[in-house]
């Protein structure tokens, strides 16, 4: 069959993008249908983190299923054995008291499910008033309006106004450039305090959730304080404000923890998550409260969320997440990550001494991002006009040499590292022998040359 890539409608794809066409992979590699071999350094999008296999467990567990019962609903009091079992799963891994599980087909729709049910979970308990979300800036919620709605960069929600009301933003713990504390020795955690300053500011009555990631991806690896989300869990309680992990990215092992909620000590009231729940083998996302949130919900025999995603908790895709589970239990995935997480972070700190681009250095497990400065002691960064520019430049450049990696620039410009899991040191080191001399070509183009 003759294909049409021009007519395929990419996503986020400037009309200037050269379509590329991905046919193959095995482990930490992709083809293209030229043939030429990739470094995925990005597992694709933050989600393929059992990387490309061959695992037959997983194409073995989605053939019994097709063959066993290839569609159901969990609609109006249906459920399927894998939407069973994989709730039942999760509810072991995850560390918070579970009430349910809401099953649905990625991270927006989780993201939709948590507002919806923090709204609907207020008016269950007598407090209509609490419709309000409070999220921090530049971090990427998703795309569907709500999610957008959330989403903390102007650019990609101002095409979409209105959205929905009462949506405000907190500034994120962004300690390299911290407008309160990076002069100081140490985070005054004042930017867990604008929470506190921001709900009293809405008046709390009519707040009705934060949500947050662990560790936030877009502006690149922004890592909470020490302190921080106990913080946070203390103005929320304060406030009655429900407390929503965002764990689309950090969930599944991407910092060596079943979650970035047990990394960090976060004790949230739900939580988000898709991507890495099936390694993207297949569609899935969920959204897990706890046993305090669900509680009003099922108080009535007449009572119920009034939600539903067809496709949400597809017995398909729960038999692939179960046995991508397995695959990480099996393999000591995250062991494997934490066992690499050191001698990860040391060569990128080295990179960061030795590299006159490379301003500040965040991360942590399978997840760093390199923020590019053109001056490390003024750290002034590139113009406006420069932005797209540079980020082409080392976008295309390290795929003409082989490796798949993405230039963040939500805020400032971050070059990322976040590889499927079974990484190891040889393609940490492939990534950093391609990284260097694009660096370099980019410092001589944008800095020394001043172009
Ligand atoms: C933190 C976070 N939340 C939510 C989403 C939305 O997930 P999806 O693209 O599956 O709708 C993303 C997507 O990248 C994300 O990074």
């Amino acid at each position: 069959m003759a294909v049409a890539p021009d007519r395929l409608w990419r996503h986020f794809t400037r009309v200037a993008d050269a379509p590329i066409v991905i046919e193959r992979g095995e482990g930490c590699y992709i083809w293209d249908t030229e043939g030429k071999q990739y470094l995925d350094a990005l597992a694709a999008l933050y989600c393929v983190n059992i990387g490309y296999g061959p695992w037959p467990e997983i194409a073995e567990a989605a053939r019994e299923q097709l063959e066993r019962l290839p569609f159901f609903t969990n609609w109006v009091g249906f459920a399927t054995p894998p939407a069973l079992e994989l709730v039942d799963k999760l509810s072991e891994l995850v560390p918070i008291d579970v009430g349910r599980v809401f099953l649905v087909s990625g991270g927006s729709e989780a993201i939709e499910a948590s507002l919806k049910v923090a709204r609907q979970y207020h008016r269950l308990r007598g407090e209509p008033t609490r419709y309000k979300f409070v999220t921090r800036r530049s971090a990427y919620h998703g795309t569907t309006m709500g999610a957008l709605s959330i989403n903390g960069s102007p650019g990609l929600r101002s095409q979409f106004e209105p959205l929905l009301p009462g949506c405000v933003r907190v500034p994120m713990p962004y300690r390299y450039r911290c407008p309160y504390c990076s002069d100081r020795p140490e985070c005054t955690l004042q930017c867990a305090d604008e929470f506190d300053a921001t709900i009293r500011a809405e008046d709390p009555l009519t707040v009705a959730a934060v949500i947050l990631e662990p560790m936030q991806n877009s502006a690149g690896s922004i890592a909470p304080p020490p302190g921080y989300f106990q913080r946070v869990r203390e103005i929320c309680d304060e406030h009655g404000v429900l407390l929503v992990a965002d764990e689309v990215i950090c969930g599944f092992g991407r910092l060596g923890e079943w979650f970035g909620s047990i990394k960090y000590g976060i004790e949230p009231d739900m939580m988000t998550m898709a991507k890495a729940l099936t390694s993207a083998y297949a569609p899935l996302g969920a959204l897990v409260a706890s046993e305090k949130v669900a509680e009003p919900f099922f108080r009535e025999a007449s009572s119920s969320f009034l939600h539903g995603i067809t496709f949400g908790g597809h017995p398909l895709s729960c038999a692939i997440a179960l046995a991508n589970i397995d695959v990480f239990e099996r393999g000591d995935l995250l062991g494997h990550v934490r066992s690499h997480t050191d001698e990860f972070r040391a060569a990128f700190d080295r990179l960061g001494d030795e590299h006159p681009l490379v301003g500040d250095v965040r991360g942590d497990g399978f997840f760093y991002s390199l923020e590019l400065v053109k001056d490390k002691e003024t750290k002034a960064t590139f113009t406006p006009a420069e932005r797209d520019d540079v980020k082409s430049f080392i976008t295309l450049g390290a795929r003409e040499r082989g490796v798949y990696l993405r230039v963040d620039d939500r805020a400032e410009t971050a070059v990322q590292f976040s590889p499927p899991l079974v990484a190891g040191r040889a393609q940490l080191d492939e990534y950093l022998g391609v990284l260097r001399p694009v660096l370099d070509e980019t410092y001589d183009r944008y800095v020394a040359n001043g172009s």
